[in-house]
């Protein structure tokens, strides 16, 4: 049996180490023969790359473990990249958030003026990377769940269109577990749905379980009394913050009950209210880097120190075990029915055919094909449109370094207010980006 070799690129990610124990807990399923950290910050890398290699010694001691920054070591002799890196880090996403709430709007990782700050610095760097890959192994598979994975997702494939990118989210994934322990079922695998959208702006229209019998209206009913919230709490989503999230779901699905809906809708349905139940100076940024970053950099130094994973609290991130579905998709030809992130060609039959949706696929070793979802109602048609315009022009103003083009974004943007309001948080935006995003000209027409 073929063993694969893996680059993990963001190395230094708090995602890592669940991502190891997880890979470790699935061997019998994946085989490995080498695991690389790749990241370009060696100093984060180091603690974490530095428990890592304990945990394999003392688990897996036969596979090879390499941790680098030096591109050709990193990406040469490869099978698949596992990409999730956060360009700017923490400290940026921390602006992300920060800056457009003070103008009253909406502060979020992938939403909003937010996400559209984010996906100016990611751009590059995940091309970078997938450049790296096709330099020094171009047979092999890049599975990006580097964030704002929509705007990512539409620069690879305007600018990269023919190399093995696959762009995944894990929020279904999560949101499908709530939903399977909402009506008794030990599994999300226990379902098959169908389900349309772009990425983290997305609704399931269709649940079956394996018999073919209808689950949705149970779960339907679930989601609009309590949203996500189930007595089994979201191991991955803990916090009070996505306990609100998934609460708040009810709300969102009471725009369209014949749906259930991803729980980033609340973003652009109720910004109102997520404005005055955010604090301008604690966002969650501040959150994660006082919970899940100082937790997991603290247990990694605790394993170099002792030499020993003995006692350590990082645990196996089970989740993710939808990472190795993914490889094996792709490894073994399995044709695993899966959500992925896919250029919609007909997917939505009424919906731009260029637009990057999410929707299932049967993922085999040529790639992801996409099941036909078929004709949308015109509400979730016209929040799509607009959304998935802001997207591609935040990657039309990275590539020609429009200013005017991202103002358009901003503006276009259902979370921003008006054309004034964009301008005075895209021009803070700039000032706080400067050496992450090109520098925008104000001159010029489009060459897209
Ligand atoms: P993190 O800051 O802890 O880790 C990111 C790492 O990437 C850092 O060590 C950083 O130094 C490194 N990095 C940044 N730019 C790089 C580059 N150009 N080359 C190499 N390394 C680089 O962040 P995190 O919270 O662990 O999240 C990592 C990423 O995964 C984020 O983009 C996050 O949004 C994403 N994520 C996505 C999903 C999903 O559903 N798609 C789920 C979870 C996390
Ligand atoms: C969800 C989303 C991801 C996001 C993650 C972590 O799983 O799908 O895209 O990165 O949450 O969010 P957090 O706020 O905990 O960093
Ligand atoms: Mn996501």
């Amino acid at each position: 049996m073929k063993k694969f070799s893996i680059t993990i690129a963001g190395g230094g990610s708090t995602f890592t180490p669940g991502i190891i124990l997880m890979l470790l807990d699935n061997l019998d399923k994946f085989p490995i023969h080498e695991i690389k950290l790749y990241d370009n910050d060696p100093e984060r890398q180091a603690t974490v790359a530095g428990a890592c290699e304990i945990l394999l010694k003392e688990q897996a001691p036969d596979i090879r473990f390499v941790e680098t920054t030096d591109p050709e070591e990193a990406f040469s002799n490869i099978d698949f990249v596992m990409a999730h890196i956060r360009e700017g880090k923490y400290a940026m996403r921390e602006q992300d958030e920060k800056i457009p709430l003070k103008y009253g709007v909406v502060g979020q990782e992938t939403c909003g003026p937010g996400g559209i700050a984010y996906g100016m610095r990611s751009i590059g760097g995940v091309l970078e990377l997938v450049d790296y890959m096709e330099k020094y192994s171009p047979d092999a598979w890049f599975l990006n769940y580097s964030n704002p994975a929509a705007i990512v997702a539409e620069a690879t494939r305007l600018l990269r269109p023919n190399s093995n990118i696959l762009n995944i989210c894990d929020m279904p994934i999560g949101i499908e577990e709530l939903m399977a322990s909402s009506i008794g079922l030990s599994s999300r695998k226990e379902m098959d749905v169908k389900y349309y959208g772009l990425n983290h702006f997305g609704w399931w229209t269709d649940i079956r379980d394996k018999e073919g019998n209808d689950l949705l209206p149970q779960i339907r009913e679930h989601v609009s009394k309590h949203g996500y919230v189930t007595v089994e709490k979201s191991k991955q989503h803990s916090e009070a913050s996505w306990n609100s999230t998934f609460a708040k779901a009810k709300d969102v699905q009471a725009l369209d009950p014949e749906t259930v809906p991803n729980t980033y809708l609340k973003y652009y349905f109720y910004p109102d209210y997520e404005v005055a139940h955010s604090n301008p100076e604690f966002t969650r940024a501040n959150e994660v880097m006082e919970g899940r970053e100082k937790f997991v950099f603290e247990e990694c130094q605790k394993i170099i120190d002792n030499q020993t994973s003995k006692g350590t609290e990082l645990h196996i991130d089970e989740h993710a075990s939808y990472i190795v579905d993914l490889a094996r998709a792709i490894a073994y030809n399995t044709k695993e029915r899966m959500l992925l992130i896919v250029e919609n060609n007909g997917a939505i039959s009424n919906f731009d055919p260029t637009a990057m949706v999410e929707v299932p696929c049967l993922v085999g070793s040529q790639g992801p094909e996409p099941l036909v979802m078929g004709e949308i109602p015109r509400f979730q048609k016209g929040l799509m449109e607009q959304q998935v315009a802001v997207e591609k022009l935040v990657v039309e103003a990275w590539v020609e370094k429009s200013y005017q083009k991202l103002w358009q974004a901003l503006t276009l943007s259902k979370i921003v207010p008006s054309a004034q309001v964009a301008k005075d948080i895209l021009d803070e935006l700039i000032e706080a980006n400067k050496g992450y995003w090109p520098e925008l000209s104000k001159e010029g027409a489009g060459t897209l």
